[in-house]
């Protein structure tokens, strides 16, 4: 795991982001320890964008940038802080992310994608990554053949156990990632995973990215994310930062409900 350094301390955007996630680093620092000693699940920062209505695109399947320069910038900065970074198949279907560090120094954490059936597209991008071979996790359902196809083009595919809903079980997959050395992991979205990886209290630390728009598109969470005698989910000691005209909320996810 790579903890602040001294690229940081250099006064540029990504330092002044840094230096208010500066907990958040100290908790990775922590989970290093922790995770390297105890064999642990991986520590779990939920980090996505939404406007102030709740909604993290316009539409279903449609790409749409939401965050300023510098939300941006930190995001690139937090996915540098951690060893592997998560999303669900329908972002990469929509999105054709790349994953990587860009916009600030730091390597690249090692994409992991949710996909229970495998649907992911023999041409994407993520098939190309510079250094990171890509993490499918996936269940039972998928076909033999695709699996052979995309690992013969370079993927990593692992077969876990389905949750009650068909999709791959996320105890598994934290424990897969465990296995393999995984200390910090950062999940992106979409929508769904951020519901599953919430409702199943498997986040430690959230920095949410509010962008100053109304756009009533494709709400973050879809229905409640505890059970109906519980109230939500808060975070603890959450702190609040503008950032190139967004407003970044984070903190430890905590609450009655956690
Ligand atoms: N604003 C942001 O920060 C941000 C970030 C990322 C994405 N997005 C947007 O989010 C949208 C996609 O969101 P989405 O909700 O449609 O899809 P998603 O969360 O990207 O992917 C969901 C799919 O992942 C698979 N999956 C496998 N195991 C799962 C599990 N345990 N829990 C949840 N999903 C699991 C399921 O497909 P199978 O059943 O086929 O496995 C599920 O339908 C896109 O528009 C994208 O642009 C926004």
């Amino acid at each position: 795991m790579r903890l602040f350094d001294a690229r940081e301390r250099d006064g540029s955007a990504t330092a002044q982001s840094a230096a208010f996630l500066r907990a958040l680093f100290d908790r990775l620092a922590d989970a290093d320890r922790d995770v390297g000693r105890r064999r642990i699940r991986p520590f779990v920062t939920l980090s996505y964008a939404q406007s102030i209505d709740g909604s993290i695109a316009a539409r279903p399947s449609r790409s749409f940038a939401l965050s300023s320069g510098p939300s941006f910038d930190m995001t690139h900065l937090l996915r540098s802080r951690h060893d592997a970074l998560l999303v669900g198949i329908n972002t990469v279907l929509t999105d054709d992310p790349r994953l990587t560090v860009r916009r600030c120094a730091g390597d690249n954490p090692r994409p992991v994608v949710l996909d229970s059936r495998l649907r992911f597209p023999m041409d994407a991008r993520l098939l190309a990554h510079p250094d990171r071979r890509v993490l499918l996790l996936t269940t039972g359902l998928a076909a033999v053949g695709s699996i052979n196809r995309l690992e013969a083009m370079g993927a990593s595919v692992r077969v876990l156990p389905q949750d009650e809903s068909g999709r791959v079980d996320l105890a598994a997959a934290l424990q897969c990632l465990a296995d393999m050395g995984i200390r910090s992991l950062m999940v992106e979205g979409g929508a769904s995973v951020i519901g599953s990886f919430l409702r199943a209290r498997l986040v430690d630390y959230c920095v949410i990215t509010v962008v100053p728009r109304l756009i009533g598109g494709v709400k973050v969470l879809d229905g409640p994310c505890s059970p109906d005698d519980l109230p939500g989910l808060s975070i603890d000691g959450c702190g609040y930062e503008p950032l190139g005209g967004d407003l970044i909320i984070h903190g430890a996810l905590g609450g009655p409900g956690a």
